[in-house]
């Protein structure tokens, strides 16, 4: 096989995973393009321990998901993510030369720092863009909603009849919104709540939700202490597991990625 560097590598694999993915031609009008993605260990773990943040990715690998950020609108994660890892959700190397997603938070209860990475880091990059952070009907006119606004993020809050019974924005909900906001594609990056509530809005619901799935899978064992990539889906609607269409397999540097459209 011809030398191929992994920015190569990384398009050329986009290119086989979307055009699959478009070729299926059923994602809903009413939401943006979902690829759920995360880095696990081969025994499924996304982290060492509750609230550590662990480094899982080869170089390679890291250049896929940075390439797979460039072609999305959105860069979707929760709070407690913000809250454990403090990212920016947007790397400077790449920045300056192709599309910058939109950083997103899932955030019911506004428990983001307002000196957190993320809310600032559009003001010293001008190729970065402001992030989005969705909340519950609670804050609509709190104090902290005009504080996260002042850092120069857009608040949505969601309609108290699409969340659930804690208030909770529902999937569906949020990913209309984002729709309605001109996000035509959302790369989900985690954690582990986040993972959950996606995986488990997708096997429920009986249209798709997420359209792709890209997993990286790290040559490493973590152990019991880890914090488990499904922990939190009880995926109760499929007592005998969620199938993957047509899985794709490829290796990047030294960890293997799985990519595949979810049926739901
Ligand atoms: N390996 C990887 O690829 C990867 C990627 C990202 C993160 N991580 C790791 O994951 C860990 C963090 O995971 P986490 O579970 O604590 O945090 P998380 O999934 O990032 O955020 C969870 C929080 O988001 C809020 N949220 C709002 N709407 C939600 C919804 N519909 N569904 C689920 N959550 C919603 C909830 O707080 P409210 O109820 O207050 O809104 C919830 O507690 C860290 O250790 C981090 O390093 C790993």
């Amino acid at each position: 096989m011809p030398f191929r560097s992994p920015y190569e590598q990384a398009d050329i694999f986009c290119q086989k995973i979307y055009s699959k993915a478009k070729e299926e031609d059923k994602i809903p009008q009413s939401k943006p393009l979902v690829t759920l993605t995360f880095a696990q260990t081969l025994d499924a773990k996304i982290s060492a321990a509750k609230n550590a943040k662990t480094k899982l990715s080869c170089e390679e690998s890291m250049i896929l998901t940075h390439h797979l950020r460039t072609i999305h609108d959105g860069i979707l994660v929760g709070v407690g993510t913000i809250l454990i890892d403090n990212p920016r959700l947007n790397e400077p190397s790449l920045l300056s030369t192709v599309n910058n997603p939109i950083p997103i938070i899932l955030d019911t209860n506004l428990r983001i720092p307002t000196d957190a990475k993320i809310l600032h880091y559009h003001k010293t990059d001008s190729a970065a863009k402001a992030p989005i952070v969705v909340c519950g009907p609670s804050n609509a006119h709190s104090q902290k909603k005009k504080e996260v606004e002042g850092c120069g993020a857009r608040v949505i809050c969601i309609d108290p009849s699409e969340c659930d019974a804690e208030g909770r924005p529902l999937i569906p909900s949020i990913l209309k919104a984002l729709k309605s906001v001109g996000i035509k594609s959302v790369m989900v990056e985690g954690g582990a709540n986040v993972i959950g509530s996606f995986l488990d809005c997708s096997a429920s619901s009986g249209v798709p939700i997420v359209d792709v799935l890209i997993v990286t899978i790290s040559p490493k064992i973590i152990g019991s202490r880890g914090t488990g990539a499904s922990d939190q889906a009880t995926l109760a609607s499929h007592p005998s597991g969620l199938d993957l269409k047509d899985p794709v397999y490829e290796q990047f540097g030294t960890d293997i990625i799985c990519a595949s459209v979810l049926a739901p």
